[in-house]
């Protein structure tokens, strides 16, 4: 049987709307492979589904005539219908039956032509729907144009009872796709992978980390490997990808402010055009950005890659392109990949926490979070310092942390040297730091902690040790192999 992981709310949601006796219009949209049309296909025993091409709105209206005349058993020709005004007609008269939901996939390839399907079919939803208990569910992958239909100047707006928007996996549901593995090996598949459903299901099941790997990923006729390469240019709102491209680049380059990513993308006096491209990718979840904890609005946002699949492309497998090419792959992964693996998964590591905190705060036994970000910055005598998590709790308490992604214990060290940070930053201007030395101390690692590190955290009842094995707190999951 196939695995079906999450997406409980929209699927209990789309079922209730679909029982009601009302008729309804929902919207499901997100990134491409992210898992909308696997979803539709959960819901419901019988629903009329098209897929819509990218073709011209003829093709389009026939193909969904013939499609529609299969699942209803009844001839229809396809002249008597020759606008979507009468297709849409066709399809509330076909609706006689209780729980009747048309899916219309890849909606977006239906727009933007001279007969201006939203108007048809707001026509007729308005005026010959009313004892109708339809649904009907536009789904779509381009995620501008999606979310276009119900802002406020959209026909669709206030006609929509419904609109999700399908995000990656996190770590956690990212391992429940691959439940056969212990909590380690599952997390280095998060940071290489990322969370896109359609990824992690090609992982198979009897095959080893770096088999899998290298036949999805490093292989150039790998699945993934393939859909990586176009996956800018597959997002059909992007124009321009080149530039896409480059800002990519910056970004997984390390280059964190809009400037230095101008700048190293060859957009130095265009940073309107770096500005928006960075917008379009973090509503794809490609970009993440935030600021240091205790900055100001006007203080500049650093950027990161949100997306570890394109990370892990952009550090391992684009600069190893010309070995990959000629089928080396063996030796790219020993020689390129395998050494600094534990590396790269660090700074991974480190975010991933993040999403711990505000999912599991209370299997943790810690109280809501509310801020959750990094700092980073020189105290008054310039030496560097970076904390891994500081943030506050509902409660307006302060926490700080440091996050290991080490193979050895942590050990009160690690405590020792953040509170002597902290210290330094309450000396050096930053009235912050005083306040976190007086609030909780949260410690993620990933080989655990030492003897002595684990009394001190009994002693003190405001340090709190986080595992592995409590950031998967049990999730359905009690037969993986921890
Ligand atoms: N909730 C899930 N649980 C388990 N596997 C999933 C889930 N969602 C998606 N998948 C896997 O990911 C694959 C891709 O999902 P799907 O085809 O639904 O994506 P999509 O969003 O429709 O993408 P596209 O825009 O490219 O059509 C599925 O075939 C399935 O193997
Ligand atoms: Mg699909």
């Amino acid at each position: 049987m196939k695995i079906f992981v999450d997406r409980k709310n929209e699927l209990e949601e789309l079922r209730a709307l679909s029982q009601s006796k009302e008729p309804a219009m929902a919207l499901l949209y997100g990134r491409r492979r992210v898992g909308k049309t696997y979803l539709l296909g959960r819901i419901w025993e019988n629903p009329f589904y098209f897929l819509a091409a990218d073709t011209t709105p003829e093709t389009n209206r026939k193909d969904l005539l013939s499609e529609l005349a299969q699942w209803a058993g009844v001839e229809i020709l396809p002249e008597d219908y020759p606008t979507w005004r009468a297709v849409f007609r066709l399809m509330t008269r076909t609706n006689q039956g209780d729980q009747l939901v048309f899916i219309l996939d890849e909606f977006q390839y239906l727009l933007g032509h001279k007969d201006d399907v939203i108007s048809q079919l707001t026509a007729i939803w308005d005026r010959e729907m009313t004892d109708s208990s339809m649904l009907l569910v536009l789904c779509g992958s381009e995620v501008a144009t999606m979310e276009a239909l119900q802002a406020g100047d959209s026909p669709l707006f206030g006609r929509l009872s419904w609109s999700s928007m399908l995000r990656p996996f996190d770590y956690f549901d990212s391992s429940r796709m691959l439940p056969w593995l212990g909590l380690r090996e599952a997390m280095y598949f998060y940071g290489v992978l990322g969370g896109l459903p359609r990824y992690l299901s090609a992982v198979k099941r009897d095959e080893g980390f770096r088999e899998s790997l290298c036949r999805i990923l490093l292989s150039t006729r790998g699945e993934v490997h393939v859909q990586l390469q176009n996956l800018i240019a597959g997002e059909k709102g992007i124009r321009n990808t080149a530039e896409y491209d480059a800002v990519l680049r910056a970004v997984a380059a390390g280059r964190r402010e809009l400037s230095e990513i101008a700048s190293c993308a060859g957009l130095q006096n265009r940073a309107y055009v770096v500005r928006r491209i960075l917008e379009v990718m973090e509503n794809l979840d490609i970009i993440h950005r935030e600021r240091n904890y205790g900055a100001g609005p006007k203080s500049p946002w650093r950027y990161r890659i949100g997306d570890n699949a394109l990370l892990f492309w952009h550090r391992f497998i684009e600069p190893n392109r010309s070995r990959l090419e000629r089928n080396m792959i063996d030796s790219v992964w020993e020689t390129s990949i395998e050494p600094f693996l534990d590396t790269y998964m660090g700074p991974v590591f480190e975010n991933t926490v993040r999403r711990t905190l505000l999912r599991f705060n209370a299997e943790l036994e810690l109280p809501v979070v509310s801020t959750c970000s990094r700092w980073e910055g020189t105290d008054r005598n310039r030496r560097s310092i970076e904390l891994d998590i500081v943030g506050e709790f509902d409660s307006g308490e302060m926490f700080t942390g440091e996050v290991k992604w080490s193979s050895s214990p942590v050990n009160p060290d690690v405590h020792f040297q953040l509170k002597r940070n902290l210290e330094d930053l309450a000396a050096s201007g930053q009235s912050w730091g005083n306040r976190a030395l007086h609030g909780w101390f949260v410690y993620f690692s990933a080989a655990g902690f030492s003897e002595y590190m684990m009394r001190l955290a009994e002693e003190r009842t405001r340090i709190v040790l986080v595992s592995l094995e409590d950031m998967f707190p049990d999730g359905g999951n009690p037969n993986r192999n921890r």
